[in-house]
């Protein structure tokens, strides 16, 4: 690995060695015998190091990263106002529990939270580590405040796999496989799939028929809708295949949670913190939620999950709920500088290039039969593929192979849902970079379409 620094602004990937490379190959070996094998690796990637949108890895192959780290690394690989951030930080102190003692980063941060959230008046936030754990809090927060014991969630999301988060996840059968029985006291309903829509309906037009089954299924012969604390909901669902729902869904969504006095927890996880061109996607939707969980891109890669609801309803005692790590002090201080990022071009360059990005791969569905459907906010992009457009038979296999041609090319994507490709890159992404994703996905799509036979 030479000593030279990145150059973020580097717009083409470059492969000089095969995929992997030997560096590459002996690490992933050691891995198998000693890393837990829960770990779904899509490729064989071991990186070395990283900058902006582009990532080297340990044999100096260079890859263009349309991933960021499952939507983590928004300010793009180890910006300088983020690092030193961190080191600053970390030359004053790594830990003392918030828990436990007071420090200016954790308060710093709540007040910024609360200044960004999509939530009117006074917000408090409690800290923790991850997505799963801001849900659990979130969780706990609804029943505490409620007193009520039921959750309403979704088919198709993923709120984490603890297992209060787990109740509510259901993304893969897989993940809950041997793990049940999960939390009981959680209906699911159907999330609105505007491409499958199951009455056949248009997004413009249709009133979100589709939360007619919570309505009138779940919530007449299930749950008594007195008695659920809360429904809680991915504003865009991300690892169910990045799926957009219409306004009316969530707008039909909060009426209904507050005429019956239950609360709405928006999951922000991955769709939050400027990914798609809004600092929340919520935003997108004009509704409010009462409680709204954070994670991923909060802190550019440092771990840090947050909890942000109405001082109201987070309104409970001391020793109620806590966490050792939770908003280490290094984790605050790397969110700060990733909000100001964020607030001060990143949010805005999410827009731009994202809708540049969706522009480029909704001509791309033009000539490639494959694509089924493509959707997105920002840089939060999902495309869907189909061995025929009329039946829309899910190409499983096809997108996998998509995604590893893109990565032999030097491309870094991941699958979403069943059969939708993601891009998630850093907020950092240029146009120039969106363009040479394009012409990889392009040629990865040309290349499967060609041999259609490997299913
Ligand atoms: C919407 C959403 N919520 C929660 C989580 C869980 O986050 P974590 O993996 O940090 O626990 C994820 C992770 O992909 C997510 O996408």
């Amino acid at each position: 690995m030479s000593s030279i620094h990145l150059d973020p602004a580097l717009s083409g990937p470059q492969i000089t060695t095969e995929l992997p490379g030997p560096r590459a190959r002996a690490i992933i070996e050691r891995d198998a015998h000693t890393v837990s094998p829960s770990y779904t690796r899509a490729y064989p990637l071991v990186m070395a190091r990283g900058s902006g949108s582009i990532v080297e890895d340990v044999d100096g192959n260079l890859f263009l990263d349309c991933a960021a780290g499952i939507a983590v690394n928004a300010t793009g690989h180890s910006h300088p106002d983020v690092v030193k951030a961190i080191v600053d930080q970390a030359q004053r102190f790594l830990h003392m529990s918030g828990t436990d003692f007071y420090y200016e980063p954790q308060v710093r941060l709540g007040e910024e939270i609360a200044s960004i959230v999509p939530i009117k008046g006074p917000v408090r936030s409690f800290f923790s580590n991850s997505g799963t754990e801001a849900n659990e809090a979130a969780i706990k927060l609804a029943r505490y405040s409620t007193g009520r014991p039921f959750l309403i969630a979704f088919l198709g999301s993923f709120h984490g796999r603890t297992l209060g988060s787990l109740s509510l996840t259901a993304s893969k059968a897989l993940q809950r496989k041997g793990f049940g029985p999960t939390a009981p006291g959680v209906f699911h309903a159907p999330y609105a799939d505007c491409y499958r829509c199951a009455a056949g309906l248009k997004p413009d037009t249709c009133q979100a028929e589709c939360l007619g089954f919570l309505e009138e299924q779940v919530l007449v012969h299930l749950v008594t809708p007195s008695e659920v604390a809360a429904i809680v909901v991915e504003a865009i669902q991300g690892e169910g295949g990045y799926l957009v729902p219409p306004a009316q869904f969530h707008q039909r969504l909060q009426a209904l949670a507050r005429s019956h006095g239950m609360l709405l927890i928006v999951d922000e996880v991955q769709s939050g913190m400027g990914r798609t061109g809004k600092m929340f996607a919520s935003e997108h939707f004009g509704f409010e939620p009462d409680i709204i969980t954070i994670a991923k891109g909060v802190a550019s890669g440092m771990p840090l999950g947050v909890t942000a609801a109405r001082a109201d309803i987070m309104d409970w005692p001391p020793g109620s709920h806590a966490s050792t790590f939770g908003g280490n002090p290094v984790s605050c201080a790397a969110a700060s500088a990733t909000i100001a990022l964020l607030k001060t071009h990143l949010t805005a360059n999410a827009a731009r290039v994202g809708e540049h990005l969706l522009d480029g791969v909704k001509a791309l569905a033009e000539r490639h039969p494959l694509i089924g459907d493509v959707r997105g906010k920002g840089l939060m992009i999902g495309v869907e593929f189909v061995r025929d457009r009329q039946t829309k038979e899910r190409a499983t296999s096809e997108r996998d192979r998509v995604v590893d041609e893109a990565f032999r090319r030097g491309l870094l994507v991941l699958g979403a849902g069943r059969n939708t490709l993601r891009l998630s890159p850093p907020l950092v992404l240029t146009r120039d970079q969106a363009d040479t994703a394009l012409r990889i996905l392009d040629e990865s799509i040309g290349v499967v379409e060609r041999n259609p036979a490997a299913r």
